[in-house]
């Protein structure tokens, strides 16, 4: 791996833990103002401290968070439809030149397996890491899971898959019960959970723990984080699972002294 690669790459990845919690913020791309997140400006700078790196859209990123941050920037690159519209229908929005202008140490996009659009999907991240080689950048591909799809180990093990194929450097899939090992185990890239709608703290935590010891490498995590009656609580107690190896019980205990 090329020395640049690597150098952004260890600004998400800790080279210490070998773990990272991204902090998933982009959701407004095609949902628009999403609960918890109304207000970034506002809503962001209390939880960064305890993030990774932060995954978010040029927009958002240059209105609403201060470039005096330390916390790394990992762009979300990809959208088109919104939440009205067919969700495959991607392309990639935001050049490889306005990743390197935003100092990003990653960029990512979405990914529609079994979706009307999936081959264009398919095809624009193998462009994107084309792009990306050349520079230096790592590319986080997204197994975005259509409403028509199941959930399971054989589903995301083959959007994770073709993924890695097409050169991306990380994966971000969602957690699956039963067999989420045999996921990480096809998939030659490091992959880290998505949280989705948002569930009990304990179930969410619970969920995070599992991911780990399934071999996850860690979060790129939202509205679990964002969402909570308590965020910071929440992202210090993520944090501690996955940096820490905490167990659940205490990651809860965690979220729950912070209030
Ligand atoms: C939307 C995304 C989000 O970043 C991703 O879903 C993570 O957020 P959450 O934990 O809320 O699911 O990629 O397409």
């Amino acid at each position: 791996m090329d020395w640049g690669l690597k150098n952004r790459l260890s600004k998400t990845i800790s080279p210490k833990t070998g773990k990272t919690v991204m902090l998933a913020v982009d959701h407004g791309y095609f949902q628009g103002p999403t609960t918890g997140l109304k207000n970034p400006k506002e809503d962001l700078p209390k939880l960064l401290p305890y993030a990774d790196s932060l995954f978010i859209t040029r927009g958002i990123l240059r209105n609403c968070i201060d470039a005096n941050t330390n916390v790394p920037i990992f762009l979300r690159v990809s959208g088109g439809p919104s939440i009205l519209g067919e969700l495959s229908n991607e392309d990639i929005t935001t050049s490889m030149k306005e990743a390197l202008r935003l100092n990003s140490v990653g960029v990512g996009m979405s990914v529609f397996v079994g979706a009307k659009n999936e081959d264009r999907t398919i095809s624009n991240l193998g462009r994107l890491v084309n792009e990306a080689e050349d520079v230096g950048m790592p590319v986080l591909a997204i197994t975005a899971v259509g409403k028509d799809m199941v959930r399971d180990a054989r589903y995301l093990g083959l959007a994770s898959r073709i993924c890695a194929e097409m050169g991306a450097h990380i994966v971000k899939t969602y957690y699956c019960e039963k067999d989420f090992d045999k996921v990480v185990e096809g998939c030659p890239v490091p992959i880290v959970i998505a949280g989705g709608k948002k569930i009990p703290e304990k179930d969410a935590l619970q969920m995070a723990s599992n991911a780990i010891r399934d071999g996850a490498v860690g979060v790129d995590m939202g509205r679990n984080i964002f969402q909570s009656d308590n965020p910071i609580g929440m992202i210090k107690a993520i944090n501690a699972i996955v940096h820490k190896n905490v167990s659940v019980k205490e990651a809860f205990d965690i979220y729950k002294n912070e209030k």
